[in-house]
């Protein structure tokens, strides 16, 4: 089998030596009673993996290696650390797959001004604190910290409202704004054992006008977790891990379509050249400079646009 084949598709007749019916054979092997929507996908999985393969020609020892490395994210994976799911999305497959689903439920409903989603990522937690609108997120935070000049030099307070898309859009009161990020040091609680339990992570319900508000500190870039298979990728196509400076939300109200989203430090180098590119314009903001709070150095006003279920 030559080196240099020219592309060729499964829908052509045999080329160059390839049995091209190989394809049609796979496809074909699918039985009746098989689940529908895999019936559904799996032609176009193999008709799309086949043509990769001849396309480039990927020999036997180029599949083992790519066989190896998704083994390895496997075996690294856990309850804690998502390997398989962060070679996805250095890929920019977890970002498609949300704007396709983000896609899907836009069509499905009335309105199309929702806030846009972003990736959840793998450092969300379950039962953060529900805390009183006006309370911090940063927790025990003393000189002794490491960061701590960086903490004080960023602490900002976070004010917005949640609203329904439903026109014209209306305060949505009793919502809950669940929100979490990573330290100065670029760590999430979870990954670093001088950080006190869900260290800035907090949930917040809307007022009657749904407003929210909270103290956090400005977020700065870090590097995905890059000491595994998924880094080591990385690495292979001479690419950089970090994301930049951003906040995660889930966004949820009765009758609404629940929000996962992020929003993005518009300070930030890395804006553009996100390692997983959940980046999306909507989502860039500025903090402004505030005066006379030690707490709050700075202020976001951002307003959460839900969905109403269809
Ligand atoms: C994060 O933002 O937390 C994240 C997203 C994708 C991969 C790694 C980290
Ligand atoms: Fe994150």
């Amino acid at each position: 089998m030559g080196q240099t084949q020219p592309r060729m598709s499964s829908s052509d007749s045999a080329v160059d030596g390839y049995d091209l019916t190989l394809t049609d054979k796979v496809i074909a092997a699918t039985g009746p009673n098989a689940h529908p929507r895999l019936a559904e996908i799996m032609p176009s999985l193999v008709r799309h993996l086949h043509d990769f393969a001849r396309e480039v020609n990927l020999t036997v020892d180029e599949w083992t290696v790519a066989i190896d490395l998704i083994n390895e994210c496997g075996r690294m994976s856990d309850d804690k650390r998502n390997e398989t799911q962060l070679l996805c999305d250095i890929l920019g497959l977890e970002t498609l797959v949300d704007e396709i689903t983000a896609n899907m439920v836009a069509d499905a409903s009335a309105n199309g001004s929702a806030t846009p989603s972003a990736i959840l990522g793998p450092f969300y937690r379950h039962d953060a604190p529900l805390l009183p609108n006006g309370s911090s997120i940063v927790k025990d935070l003393s000189p002794e910290v490491e960061w701590y000049e960086t903490a004080v030099a960023d602490s900002a307070l976070i004010t917005g409202r949640v609203l329904s898309s439903a026109s014209p859009t209306e305060p949505i009161r009793n919502a809950i704004v669940d929100v979490w990020h990573s330290a100065p040091n670029g760590l999430y609680e979870q990954q670093d054992p001088d950080q006190p339990d869900m260290n800035l992570r907090g949930r917040f319900k809307t007022d009657d006008e749904g407003r929210f508000s909270f103290y956090c500190l400005r977020p700065v870039a870090y590097p995905i977790p890059d000491d595994g298979p998924a880094g080591k990728f990385l690495a292979m196509l001479d690419r950089h891990p970090y994301r930049p400076g951003h906040i995660h939300f889930v966004v949820s109200a009765p009758e609404h379509r629940t929000l996962t989203t992020q929003i993005f430090d518009d300070r930030d180098e890395y804006i553009q050249k996100d390692s997983v590119f959940a980046v999306k314009d909507e989502l860039i903001v500025s903090f402004v400079p505030r005066e006379g709070d030690p707490n709050g150095k700075w202020l976001l006003e951002y307003d959460f646009v839900l969905d109403t279920v269809a």
